[in-house]
């Protein structure tokens, strides 16, 4: 078996534009998916996703660079020759055939047999939960249901790759949720590889093994979920992915795995954490995510606890959101109820001092601009 169910070389896609320049919808992207793994690609709109897809389904040929599906490179092969199917957002179903006839409409293009071809849209109507609606118009399915059909038309071809560009779109918020755990347990299933494009990260943290940040045609980083929130490279991803206060500085020194940076801002020395070696003197971001900063009354023996105001601060159930001054730096703090009462003291208020306590590894240090 090769090392990867697709792979991507230095692949460039340069459009020109009506406005008569260029635009490179893909930027010189290495990319490596693995066998059976749930891959995403994350990013805002027109930062590539779909040119990226398109890319490897064959729609799209790059400007340079080559795509290989196992360890074949793709060249200029045509969709149909390729081992992978697509589900579109809009699953445009063929709306004057039943659920059958849209599942085994690919089949019977390959002239299957009618035999084989009852028996795996039976089987793949199964896996995505909608047997006994076999003689069913598009029409009178729910959208989840249709988009369940579409689904299972991709899958009843039995690709190795199944790529999926926003699937789920069209679906309101509570059919969406569900849809994306069943979608990943279908995967888990059938063991084939998807690739899935989304906008929206809880979405791709919820379902992905992997998942590429893109930004402007560039991946900004490959990780597992918990490595994209809690490992950021850049300033870029860790504002992109969950909330987060960010803070300039300047190295002042480094040493046991551990940066301590000079923030002018706040006239204070934090202590962070580094995914790289840092000199002197290089400028730096940190970024602290909301719910890693501890508000305590008294202060507390480690690096990083400084006096603040407390400014603001909404409770909103789960947790109460507060907005902490610091030296005149405004700083978002979240903190989790866990206990359940309704004493007013238990509940941070606005205007009171308090000191904010924050743990080295809950501090990262990325690389300034
Ligand atoms: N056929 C085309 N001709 C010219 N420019 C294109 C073409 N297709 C895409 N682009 C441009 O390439 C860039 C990337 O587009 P792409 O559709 O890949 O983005 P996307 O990440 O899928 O966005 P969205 O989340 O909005 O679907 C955009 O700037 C877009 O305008
Ligand atoms: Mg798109």
């Amino acid at each position: 078996m090769p090392d990867f169910a697709v792979e991507l070389r230095d692949v460039v896609k340069t459009f020109p534009t009506p406005e008569g320049g260029y635009v490179n919808a893909v930027d010189h992207v290495d990319m490596q998916i693995k066998n059976g793994e749930f891959f995403s690609l994350l990013g805002s709109s027109g930062c590539g996703k779909t040119t990226t897809l398109r890319m490897i389904a064959g729609f799209e040929w790059p400007t340079s660079g080559e795509v290989y599906i196992g360890d074949q490179g793709q060249g200029r092969k045509p969709p149909f020759q390729r081992p992978v199917n697509t589900v579109f957002q809009s699953y445009a179903l063929f709306q004057h055939m039943t659920v059958f006839q849209n599942v085994a409409f690919g089949l019977e293009m390959e002239k299957t047999s009618n035999e084989e071809i009852k028996s795996r849209v039976g089987k793949v109507l199964e896996m995505v939960k909608l047997n006994g609606m076999e003689r069913r118009s598009p029409r009178q399915l729910s959208g989840g249901q249709q988009q369940r059909v579409a689904l299972a038309r991709a899958l009843v071809k039995l690709p190795t790759v199944l790529l999926l560009d926003e699937p789920l779109g069209a679906l309101d918020l509570k059919l969406r949720k569900e849809m994306q755990l069943e979608l990943k347990s279908l995967q888990r299933e059938v063991g084939i590889t998807f690739i899935f494009v989304t906008h929206d990260q809880e979405e791709a943290l919820t379902m992905s093994d992997r998942i590429a940040v893109m930004s402007l045609g560039k991946v900004m980083q490959f990780g597992a979920p918990v490595e994209i929130y809690e490992r950021p490279n850049c300033k870029f991803v860790a504002d992109f992915i969950g909330e987060t206060n960010f803070l300039e500085g300047v190295v002042q020194s480094s040493g046991d795995g551990t940066v301590r940076v000079q923030v002018p801002r706040v006239n204070s020395t934090l202590t962070g954490v580094a995914r790289q070696e840092y000199k002197v003197g290089d400028p730096v971001v940190l970024s602290i995510r909301p719910e890693k900063i501890r508000l305590v009354e008294t202060p507390q023996l480690n690096q990083n606890c400084f006096e603040v105001i407390v400014r603001n601060a909404a409770y909103i159930g789960s947790d109460t959101r507060l907005e902490v001054d610091l030296n005149g730096v405004k700083l978002k703090v979240w903190e989790q109820n866990h206990i359940s009462t309704l004493d007013p003291r238990a509940y941070h208020q606005g205007t009171q001092t308090a000191w904010v306590s924050i743990m080295p590894e809950n501090i990262l240090v990325l690389p300034g601009e």
